[in-house]
């Protein structure tokens, strides 16, 4: 069954309560209403997402965000300034506004202003924000493209194409202390540490950021981006030939495939997880990935964050 539907038919259906799948420059978020506790119970339920798993509000424009924030909110402000629209979520004190469903019963709500043009029209002329989780089943890849949406639902939710997503990574998401002059990283993406450290550099604030471990984050360590087959994390110096040997020998009736990283990090984050997901087509193949020294920093934390949840094992090589 294809569900795809016009911008015209995604808008009455967002406003009449249904569920969505809608596009952004990350990746495809499963939307709802904000304002409605059935439209966001279906959310948690189509995703087969545990209730304690709290989801991001999207917002067309920092006057319609900071509506559902407590306290002071100048810091947000001047973040939102600098980097929206665009993928940045950030968690703030949230106030009576966000119902519990949202933030799990957390006291804390993440905010992001995304950039992608159907997703503002939307927002814009829906005038309430879309509570919105990648639009994958729970524990699975992102998906990136219209197709991907439709495949896993197996057409059950009604799509607006919106195009490849540009990003392909989930958004970063960050958590200000601001009484500490501190800023969390809570989940690495395309904004990066480096980014965010020229943001404070520009507005004369002196502010650590600090990488948190997603143990400490709630809901953070659950999802693991997995693919359909096996991804085997391989950290080597050796030929690929000797990796493929060493794989086959282990595997022998697996068809070994390596994912290939020589990309610049952008076009690589852009198309990572629809190429893990044309390598896990066919259910004999096995995945590897090999972690060479120069691939470090900047988007490089978001690929290596993403392909460690993503693999079922390390091996060490070296
Ligand atoms: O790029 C994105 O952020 C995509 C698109 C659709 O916008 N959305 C997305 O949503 O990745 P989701 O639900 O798949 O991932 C959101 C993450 C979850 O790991 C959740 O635990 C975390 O955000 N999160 C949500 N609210 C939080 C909060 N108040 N505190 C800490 N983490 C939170
Ligand atoms: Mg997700």
């Amino acid at each position: 069954m294809n569900t795809q539907v016009t911008y015209n038919q995604a808008l009455d259906l967002l406003k009449s309560g249904e569920i969505v799948a809608i596009p952004t420059e990350t990746v495809y978020g499963l939307a709802g209403r904000i304002d409605s506790q059935k439209t966001l119970e279906n959310i948690f339920k189509i995703k087969k997402r545990p209730s304690f798993d709290p989801l991001i509000v999207h917002c067309y424009d920092a006057i319609q965000a900071k509506q559902y924030i407590s306290g002071d909110i100048s810091f947000v402000e001047s973040l939102w300034k600098y980097f929206s629209p665009g993928p940045l979520t950030i968690v703030v004190p949230k106030n009576d506004k966000i119902l519990p469903i949202i933030t799990a019963h957390q006291e804390t709500v993440a905010l992001r202003i995304p950039k992608h043009p159907l997703v503002r029209d939307l927002l814009k002329n829906l005038n309430i924000p879309l509570a919105a989780p990648s639009a994958n089943l729970y524990g699975k890849l992102s998906p990136t493209q219209a197709k991907d949406v439709i495949s896993i639902f197996s057409g059950s939710i009604p799509v607006l194409d919106g195009g490849d997503c540009e990003v392909g990574l989930e958004s970063t998401i960050i958590q200000p202390d601001v009484k500490n002059k501190q800023i969390f990283i809570l989940r690495p993406g395309i904004i990066t540490e480096e980014d965010l450290q020229k943001f404070l550099k520009d507005n004369n604030l002196d502010f650590s950021v600090c990488n948190k471990k997603d143990s400490f984050q709630p809901g953070g360590q659950m999802e693991h981006y997995q693919p359909d087959v096996p991804l085997i994390f391989i950290e080597s110096d050796k030929e690929d030939s000797q990796i493929t040997d060493f794989l086959k020998s282990k595997y022998p009736k697996k068809s070994i495939q390596k994912l290939c990283l020589e990309k610049s990090p952008q076009i690589l984050a852009r198309y990572l997880y629809s190429d893990l997901r044309k390598l896990s087509q066919d259910k004999n193949n096995i995945i590897f990935v090999v972690r060479e020294k120069n691939q470090e920093g900047d988007i490089w934390n978001a690929i290596w964050n993403r392909l460690e949840k993503a693999s079922s094992k390390k091996i060490n090589l070296r």
